[in-house]
């Protein structure tokens, strides 16, 4: 497919499951909208996309991705905004974090044509699928996995590249209890850390197992080499409040690149905090968790938005964090995100992609 704009077969539901649903009022990423986009990989080139009404897929037993894990992901919500239009925000920098993932699992970038174009069409056309509620939006999910059916260890020949979308509310609802983690580790040097892959996911599920039946709601991943420095949170980034700076555990090819980790941190140097990004002792934590100048702990994603920590455990003891107030910082920028997202200010930085 050579050509700027591509050609989606566009297939409608005539049974939109919208009527007697409540939108505003769903269990976070268990109802989808009515459509499903697809986009198919065959002999080196991208071929056939289309739209189509949300359904099962038919795949061999011995597709590859179900064998050998090539699987990527992305996440990013649109919303409504308090026009009434419907905006996505900052969509092209998960077009091209998916094609850093894709690189590193040896599989064909997505085209930005093909990426942007079955979006912006399928939001289009499940739109009333948008929720307006405060905190709710529509989030989308695209992938990319192999369908080659062949067992054999090598890179699949034929892929397919897929969006999904589930209106959705909180993904936490509430304040988190974190544990740092110093048994198992997320990601290594030279490992997979640094992209999307399900693989990071599926791995990340036990150690939350174990966190989860003592209490804590997630992890403080923690370096594979030493258990030394804070790395991220299940899917956050992860920022901390000390003394008047923000400080973040600096991008290495351990860490998610995360995209609302990169707006809070322009909001943040905006605004003329005074902002660092580098490795984090763990005891630069606890320290700061003792004598008081740790103000604030929190994680940025795209799901959980902005979810304030109010206590870390580590080894066998937890540390509750200072109560927040309406002037921390965390609140304001959770709350500058939404006005940018909603139209309630200027988008000076060109985030919020219109699609209708
Ligand atoms: C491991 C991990 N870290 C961080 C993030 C946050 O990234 P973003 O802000 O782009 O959603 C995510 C979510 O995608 C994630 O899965």
């Amino acid at each position: 497919m050579n050509s700027d704009m591509i050609t989606i077969d566009v297939q409608k539901t005539q049974h939109s499951r919208l009527p007697g649903l409540d939108i505003n009022n769903l269990p976070f990423g268990k109802v989808f909208s009515d459509h499903m986009y697809l986009a198919e990989y065959h002999d080196g080139k991208w071929g056939r996309t289309r739209i189509v009404p949300f359904g099962n897929l038919h795949m061999s037993p011995a597709s590859s991705v179900m064998h050998y894990g090539q699987s990527i992901f992305e996440g990013l919500k649109a919303y409504r905004s308090d026009e009434g239009n419907v905006v996505i925000f900052r969509p092209t920098a998960n077009q091209k974090r998916l094609n850093v993932s894709a690189q590193r699992m040896a599989m064909p970038d997505v085209p930005e044509n093909v990426f942007m174009e079955g979006l912006n069409e399928l939001i289009r056309i499940d739109q009333n699928w948008v929720p307006t509620g405060d905190g709710r939006s529509l989030y989308i999910r695209p992938f990319l996995f192999a369908t080659d059916d062949y067992i054999g260890v090598k890179p699949s020949d034929s892929y397919m590249f897929m969006i999904i979308a589930s209106p959705v509310g909180d993904y936490y609802g509430h304040p988190l209890r974190v544990k740092i983690e110093k048994t198992f580790f997320r990601a290594v040097e030279g490992g997979v850390g640094f992209v999307k892959a399900s693989g990071n996911y599926g791995r990340s599920l036990y150690p939350s197992a174990l966190a989860k039946k003592d209490g804590y709601d997630q992890l403080i991943w923690t370096d594979g080499r030493e258990h030394k420095y804070v790395e991220e949170s299940g899917t956050m980034n992860l920022m901390f409040i000390i003394g008047d700076k923000l400080i973040t555990p600096s991008l290495s090819d351990t860490i998610l690149a995360g995209i609302t980790r990169d707006s809070v941190l322009t909001i943040a140097r905006d605004w003329g905090l005074k902002v660092e990004e580098r490795r984090i002792e763990v005891d630069e934590v606890i320290a700061g968790l003792k004598d008081g100048s740790l103000k604030e702990a929190f994680g940025t994603g795209t799901a959980a938005t902005v979810a304030h920590i109010y206590e870390i455990g580590y080894e066998g003891v937890d540390y509750k964090l200072p109560e927040l107030t309406s002037n921390s910082f965390s609140e304001r920028v959770d709350k500058e995100l939404d006005n940018i997202r909603r139209g309630r200010v200027e988008d000076i930085h060109n985030w919020v992609h219109k699609v209708c």
